[in-house]
């Protein structure tokens, strides 16, 4: 198979490019390097199955002539703006790397004739509900121009794939953590501490609490059903689990060998405007897909964190 990964030097997209090759997959990976970096796939470039293209994926031209060159069969479309500090003060930043990616991968699949395509959308979208757990029958109030960005791409996924016979298999996806994590919670801490370890500064009263689920789990998810979707399929993807910040201020602390420093909280709920204080996530319909988290939120937390700390504490 020949996969083609965007924004396959982040995060999530490095870990996955890492398993497709593993299978024995063919891999091209497209990532313009604005938060990715080509350290993430080092152990990729050695493999004569994968490729790297420095290109931004709203170059549809570019796009196109690299799904037609590599005979792409599917695209696993992972390529967004993760920085949401940054597009609260610029939402054309998730215009131009959420949702402009977007249209140019469809646009590029359709003139190709690409068929399948797996989309990473976000728990975000769900945006400010009454009450959680979401499931995905929810409606859909995103209250950030990430979720907004992400919520117009799976409706353009929706009318490409209706008049285009294409299929997309969309996961919307909690809180992913794990090594080469590039953005998140723990990593602000580790940072903030590094810079000043006589105390910790945090955003909001702590009590924000949320599901987080370790990437491998993730990628589990993602190839257990690898291309076996038709039409439009949508699926939470998550921990059942979750944790609060202070559970996660104190873990940092404790790796880094700081115990005893103060931690400064907020008098207020919300540690940046947009943040969903708390939620809970419904995946019942993927655990009957046969997927199943092994990890509680806590425990994912824990690993990550002695990972991060391994990898940026010192
Ligand atoms: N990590 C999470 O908790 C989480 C949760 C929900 C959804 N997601 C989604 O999963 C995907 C991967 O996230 P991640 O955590 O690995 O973040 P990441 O920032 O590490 O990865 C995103 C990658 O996309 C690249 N990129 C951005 N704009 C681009 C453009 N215009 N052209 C080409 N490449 C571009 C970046 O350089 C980066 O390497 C994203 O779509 C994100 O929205 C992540």
């Amino acid at each position: 198979m020949n996969y083609l990964v965007t924004g396959g030097a982040g995060f999530i997209g490095s870990h996955l490019c890492n398993r497709l090759l593993k299978n024995g997959d063919c891999v091209v990976c497209v990532d313009n390097l604005q938060r990715g970096d080509e350290t993430n796939i080092r152990g990729c470039i050695k493999n004569a199955k994968f490729k790297f293209y420095k290109v931004d994926a709203t170059d549809q031209e570019s796009m196109e002539a690299i799904m037609r060159d590599q005979k792409t069969d599917m695209v696993y479309h992972l390529a967004a703006n993760t920085d949401l500090w940054e597009s609260m003060k610029d939402p054309e930043l998730e215009h131009h790397c959420t949702f402009l990616t977007t249209q140019s991968i469809l646009n590029a699949m359709r003139n190709t004739g690409v068929k399948k395509l797996f989309f990473s959308s976000t728990s975000v979208i769900y945006g400010e509900q009454k009450g959680s757990p979401f499931t995905e029958a929810d409606e859909l109030h995103p209250i950030t121009y990430y979720g907004s960005a992400k919520m117009a791409s799976e409706a353009y996924i929706y009318s490409f794939s209706y008049m285009n016979d294409i299929d997309a298999l969309i996961y919307r996806f909690s809180n992913i953590i794990g090594d080469k994590m590039t953005h998140g919670v723990i990593r602000d801490f580790i940072f903030k501490l590094k810079n000043d370890p006589t105390h910790l500064d945090v955003r909001g009263n702590g009590y924000q609490t949320k599901p987080y689920l370790y990437v491998d789990e993730l990628l589990s998810a993602i190839l257990m059903i690898g291309k076996d979707f038709n039409g439009v399929e949508i699926y939470n993807v998550g921990a059942t689990s979750c944790t609060n910040v202070r559970f996660i201020a104190e873990a940092v602390i404790k790796e880094m060998g700081l115990e005893g420093i103060p931690i400064n909280y907020e008098d207020k709920e919300m540690g940046y405007k947009g943040d969903i204080v708390k939620y809970e996530y419904n995946v019942d319909k993927i655990n009957k897909r046969g997927w199943h988290s092994i990890m509680s939120s806590d425990e994912t937390v824990l690993r990550t964190v002695k990972e991060l700390v391994r990898e940026f504490g010192n």
